[in-house]
């Protein structure tokens, strides 16, 4: 069956120059996806901030179900609370008493919120099951995705809080490789009726592009 042969050379063909052509485009030129992080005010032991992940590449969206978003803890950080996102596991709490954490694990992976999430739970730009839209002239929204995080034993100076290492960020299908966090200008929010300008205690951005199609396509459970 010759023809059958060639066809399936071809089909092999052109996922093969498909691939090739994904591979090529992956030096950040489309664009990267930035993870903010603003640390907002002090808590007792440590400090509330908000987290938020930007998709820039113009060509590329986020599929459900949707990014994960993971790192290492530096020193023996947890997570007390989370408002528009969650860890996947809450980990050994086992030696707190009275309030427990939201999650004790070294390295957490957070994942989205699903829409129809409570209000009092949500967040802006949060609770989209983690998809997220291209970067585009229109609706940027929808290319951002923010979390709340509460983090304790901490410290509460710019001294004492150490970034976290070991970024990594999972889309469905997808692969992408994180840098390291690097500490920027604190982000200036403005107030909804332009009045009033506060500042970020501290903010750091990560960087991650995408490195190609992933092995394993499928997301099951955790
Ligand atoms: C990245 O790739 C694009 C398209 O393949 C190419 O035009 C561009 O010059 C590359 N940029 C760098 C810095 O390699
Ligand atoms: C990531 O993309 C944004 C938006 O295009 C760009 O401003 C920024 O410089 C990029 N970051 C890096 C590290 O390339
Ligand atoms: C991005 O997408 C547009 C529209 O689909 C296409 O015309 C363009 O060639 C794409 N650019 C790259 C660099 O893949
Ligand atoms: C981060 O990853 C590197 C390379 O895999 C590893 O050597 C290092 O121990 C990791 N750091 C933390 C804090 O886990
Ligand atoms: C950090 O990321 C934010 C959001 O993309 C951006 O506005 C800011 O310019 C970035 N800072 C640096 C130094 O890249």
């Amino acid at each position: 069956m010759p023809m059958f042969r060639f066809l399936s050379f071809l089909v092999f063909f052109l996922y093969l120059s498909n691939f090739i052509t994904t591979e090529a485009a992956n030096n950040g030129s489309n664009g990267n996806i930035t993870i903010k992080w603003d640390v907002l005010s002090w808590t007792p032991d440590g400090y509330v901030g908000v987290v938020t992940i930007y998709n820039f590449q113009t060509n590329r969206s986020i599929r459900a179900p949707g990014w994960r978003l993971g790192w290492t803890w530096a020193k023996q950080e947890i997570i007390w609370a989370m408002t528009g996102g969650r860890a996947t596991y809450q980990g050994d709490c086992s030696h707190f008493k009275g309030n427990i954490p939201h999650s004790c694990v070294k390295s957490p992976t957070i994942v989205d919120l699903m829409p129809g999430t409570p209000y009092n739970q949500q967040i802006e730009d949060c609770c989209r099951g983690g998809v997220l839209s291209p970067w585009s002239g229109h609706d940027q929204a929808r290319s951002k995705s923010a979390f709340q995080i509460s983090v304790g034993q901490e410290g509460t100076s710019d001294q004492t809080v150490k970034l976290p290492k070991n970024f990594t960020f999972k889309a469905p299908g997808d692969g992408y490789s994180c840098g390291p966090a690097k500490i920027v200008k604190p982000t200036r929010f403005i107030t909804a009726d332009k009045r009033r300008v506060t500042r970020a205690i501290m903010t750091w951005n990560v960087t991650c592009v995408y490195s190609g199609a992933r092995k394993s396509p499928a997301q099951v459970g955790f």
